[in-house]
């Protein structure tokens, strides 16, 4: 416990922890949500309907795409820069995959004055690199991981110096990245409670955006990778449903690549290779 509230953001421990029904959005994290476009729209995929053809159906899409850095991820990256800074931090350090999360994570730290540091899995790195010019366009200092800038990173690389890197491995080296200075702070993408709250800012749109088109799904359909997309649609209408005040079906879709709601095993494990972090049910 001690070492996460070191590492962790305090007001993000404690929402993890939460059992709060509901947990207030800061004035100031509201008017950033607008600087970033918020709300954002609902469309009603009419073209669609026609060509699949499938007679009343209607089907609506939530526009989290119209995002600064073009995905969900700011609207957890805002709130958890701004309790960063709040807090006197001046470091956001995080890992990113296919470097949605780094760009969302990079923009927010910008707006509230705080410097990135971004261990990016060196496959993609090495791929993607438009998003790393935005990311470094942001100011942002990025690593292909593994780095040479952690014990882990360089005891991996010492055995293979093009190792293409992996999402448990840039974690193991944001965390170590993170204990060497007491202004750093590690952020997390998806996932988390925490994450899963700030996300709910979709799904809490879309319930008063049916209920000025006039209507409500029967099925919300969300991808998942860690389930914050996914959650940040589903989990207000969810609680509707557990309160009885709709009724309605709830979709998750996943890549067969890493099908991780499907396959695999459900059982503690470290969120990271090194096993920094605490074991978790997953
Ligand atoms: C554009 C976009 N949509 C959805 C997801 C899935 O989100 P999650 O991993 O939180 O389930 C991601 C993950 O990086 C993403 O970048």
């Amino acid at each position: 416990m001690e070492a996460l509230k070191r590492r962790m953001v305090g007001e993000c421990l404690r929402q993890e922890m939460s059992t709060s029904r509901w947990i207030d959005i800061p004035e100031e994290v509201m008017e950033l949500y607008v600087h970033a476009g918020r709300p954002r729209p609902l469309y009603r995929a009419k073209r669609l309907e026609q060509k699949l053809g499938l007679g009343k159906v209607r089907i609506y899409y939530k526009r989290e795409d119209l995002s600064p850095t073009g995905s969900h991820k700011v609207n957890t990256a805002i709130p958890q820069a701004y309790y960063a800074a709040k807090e006197g931090k001046k470091t956001l350090v995080t890992e990113t995959g296919a470097g949605q999360w780094g760009t969302a994570l990079t923009y927010a730290s910008s707006l509230l004055g705080l410097k990135t540091v971004v261990f990016w899995v060196r496959a993609v790195y090495d791929w993607k690199t438009e998003r790393k010019y935005l990311m470094q366009m942001y100011g942002a200092k990025v690593y292909a991981s593994p780095s040479d800038q952690t014990a882990f990173g360089r005891k991996l690389l010492e055995v293979d110096s093009k190792h293409p890197g992996s999402l448990g491995i840039a974690v193991s080296e944001g965390l170590e990245y993170t204990d060497l200075a007491a202004d750093r702070v590690y952020c997390l993408g998806s996932v988390l409670n925490h994450v899963l709250i700030h996300q709910s800012i979709i799904g809490l749109e879309c319930i008063k955006q049916f209920e000025k088109a006039d209507d409500s799904p029967d099925l919300v359909i969300g991808c998942f990778g860690g389930g914050s997309n996914f959650g940040g649609v589903a989990l207000p209408f969810m609680g509707e449903v557990l309160q009885k005040k709709r009724e309605c079906e709830f979709l998750a879709a996943q890549s067969e690549a890493a099908p991780n709601l499907v396959r695999g095993e459900y059982r503690y494990d470290f969120g990271d290779t090194a096993g920094h972090t605490p074991l978790m049910m997953m």
